[in-house]
Parts: structure tokens; C-alpha cells; sequence
């Protein structure tokens, strides 16, 4: 059983790390997932793991526990309503607006192991080929490396390409080697993966006409999360649009940021 002090240590371990808020009644997660941890490297349980951490934390250490914690559940074309609202207005209305200048920037702020900015890739490969000889760019970020690596790698199991991946998209698109599907080399260029903390300062990352910051603000307390929606205010170009997941209701938008609805999807567009 974790001890109240135990749990006192690594949740505010985590907050302070990843803003991610494991408040009361997630005691249970915090135990499984750092016995777990606790094993592969070695250890044998959470608490000489705890007595690890406290005795000589280190960097490694310290991004293996916040890995931990992090819940990378994510799919091919999630929810699939913002991936039709891009495909039938969204894009469309950015290419007249970008047609000058020939390019399209998206970002997918915190993309787990790549299943989001490979949608869409897939999607503007399938849809919008006259992209491809644009400046297209696909920016895959979040904190947890593993799942940036595994992305980056482009090789998804059996399991993973069957859910939300259409059969025809798999077949066109992916190459299959032993028990792994690897992504066509082309789309895999369109997208470039970096670790990165969403509560760090986005510096160097550019401006996007489209970010997804979907499923990740659930994790963190609303000042947190009013903190990280300015930041991503501030990286969107003007006539960009702010996709979020569907059951995640933003706090404190400026009113500049209009809601929008496409069918069934709804996403902020900054106006201006
Ligand atoms: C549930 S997944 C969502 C993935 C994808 N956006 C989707 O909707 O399918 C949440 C992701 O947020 C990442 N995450 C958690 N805290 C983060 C932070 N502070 N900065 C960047 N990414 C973070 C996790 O590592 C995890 O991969």
C-alpha cells in the first residue's frame, strides 16, 4: 500500500514536472504504475523505489517516474468529427488563405506515439496531394520520449492499425514487416517529432494554422491548464484554428477565439 507521504512525494513530483494533477483517489494508479516501474528497473516495489528518489533523484529517474504517469491511450483518426471537419473546411479554407505563401503549418501538442499527426498526414496525402508540394508541416510533440521515440519510428502492431485506421489507408500507406505495419516514408517525412513539456515556454516551434492539443488538458488543474490554452493562443496564426478533445471544455479563451462548428466537431478559430 502507498503511504500518505509516498503518494504526497511523487504526485507532487509529477505536477511540479508534467502539470499533471494526481489528486486524491489516485493513489491506486500511483501504485500500480510505479510498481510496475519499479521492476523494470530493478527494484522490488514502489517503496524502494520512493526510497531511491528520495535518497538521490536523478534527471533519468525523474523523467522515468513522470513517464510512468503519463496515459498515452490515443488511435488512428480519434473521434474521426475534427479529421472530417479538416478534410471539408478547415484545410480547404487555409489553402485560398495560404495560397500566396504555400504553406501549412500544423501541430499536434502532446501526439502520444504518433497515431494523431499521422492522421493528419494520412489525410493530406488521400485528400489534399496538391499539399505535398507545399511547405506542409506536421510539428509531434509531448513530454513522454518513449512515446515521442515510437513515433517517430513510424511501426505500429497489429492492434494499433486496427482501430480507427481505415483497411484501404493501411493497405496504401503502410508497409507490413514481420508483426509491424511501418508508415510510407513520405508521410513519415511530413512530420517532425520532438519531446516536449507543455509547460515549458514554446520557444523555436513557429506558428501553426491547426493545433490539436487534444486529451492532455484533462490531466492538469485549471490554472494549469488556462496557463497552457494562452500559450497555444499564442502560437496560432491568425484565421487558425484550435482543435481540443471532445468532451474538454476550454476556460478563459480570449474572445478573439470564436467557437466554431463543423458537423459534429467543434474547434476555436482565432479571428483577426
Ligand atoms: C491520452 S494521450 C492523448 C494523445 C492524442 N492527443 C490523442 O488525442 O489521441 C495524452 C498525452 O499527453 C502527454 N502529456 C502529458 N503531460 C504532458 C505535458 N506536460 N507536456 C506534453 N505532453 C504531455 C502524455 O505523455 C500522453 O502521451
Amino acid at each position: 500500500m502507498i503511504s500518505p507521504e509516498q503518494f504526497r512525494f511523487f504526485s507532487e513530483l509529477v505536477k511540479q514536472h508534467s502539470g499533471i494533477a494526481l489528486g486524491k483517489g489516485k493513489e491506486y494508479l500511483i501504485e500500480s504504475r510505479l510498481n510496475e516501474l519499479a521492476k523494470v528497473l530493478g527494484l522490488k516495489d514502489l517503496d524502494a523505489l520512493y526510497r531511491k528518489a528520495k535518497a538521490a533523484m536523478t534527471p533519468k529517474l525523474k523523467e522515468q517516474i513522470i513517464e510512468a504517469m503519463t496515459t498515452n491511450e490515443t488511435y488512428f483518426f480519434r473521434d474521426q468529427h475534427p479529421f472530417d471537419a479538416l478534410q471539408k473546411s478547415v484545410i480547404p479554407e487555409l489553402m485560398k488563405q495560404n495560397q500566396g505563401k504555400k504553406q501549412l503549418r500544423f501541430w499536434s501538442a502532446a501526439c502520444s506515439t504518433g497515431q494523431e499527426p499521422y492522421s493528419i498526414a494520412l489525410l493530406i496525402a488521400e485528400h489534399f496531394p496538391a499539399l505535398l508540394s507545399w511547405k506542409t508541416e506536421i510539428l509531434a510533440t509531448d513530454i513522454s520520449k518513449k512515446a515521442v521515440e515510437k513515433g517517430r519510428a513510424g511501426r505500429f502492431t497489429q492492434v494499433e492499425v486496427n482501430r480507427g485506421l481505415p483497411i484501404t489507408l493501411l493497405i496504401k500507406y503502410f508497409k507490413q514487416q514481420g508483426a509491424f505495419w511501418i508508415i510510407d516514408e513520405k508521410l513519415k517525412k511530413m512530420i517532425r517529432f520532438k519531446q516536449m513539456n507543455l509547460l515549458s515556454p514554446f520557444v523555436g516551434v513557429g506558428t501553426f494554422d491547426v493545433i490539436m492539443c487534444r486529451y492532455v488538458l484533462i490531466y492538469f488543474d485549471q490554472q494549469t491548464k488556462k496557463a497552457i490554452l494562452d500559450k497555444l493562443v499564442k502560437q496560432l496564426n491568425p484565421g487558425g484554428y484550435l482543435f481540443l478533445g471532445a468532451t474538454e471544455t476550454p476556460i478563459g479563451l480570449p474572445p478573439f477565439m470564436k467557437r466554431t462548428s463543423f458537423g459534429r466537431a467543434t474547434c476555436w478559430k482565432k479571428e483577426g
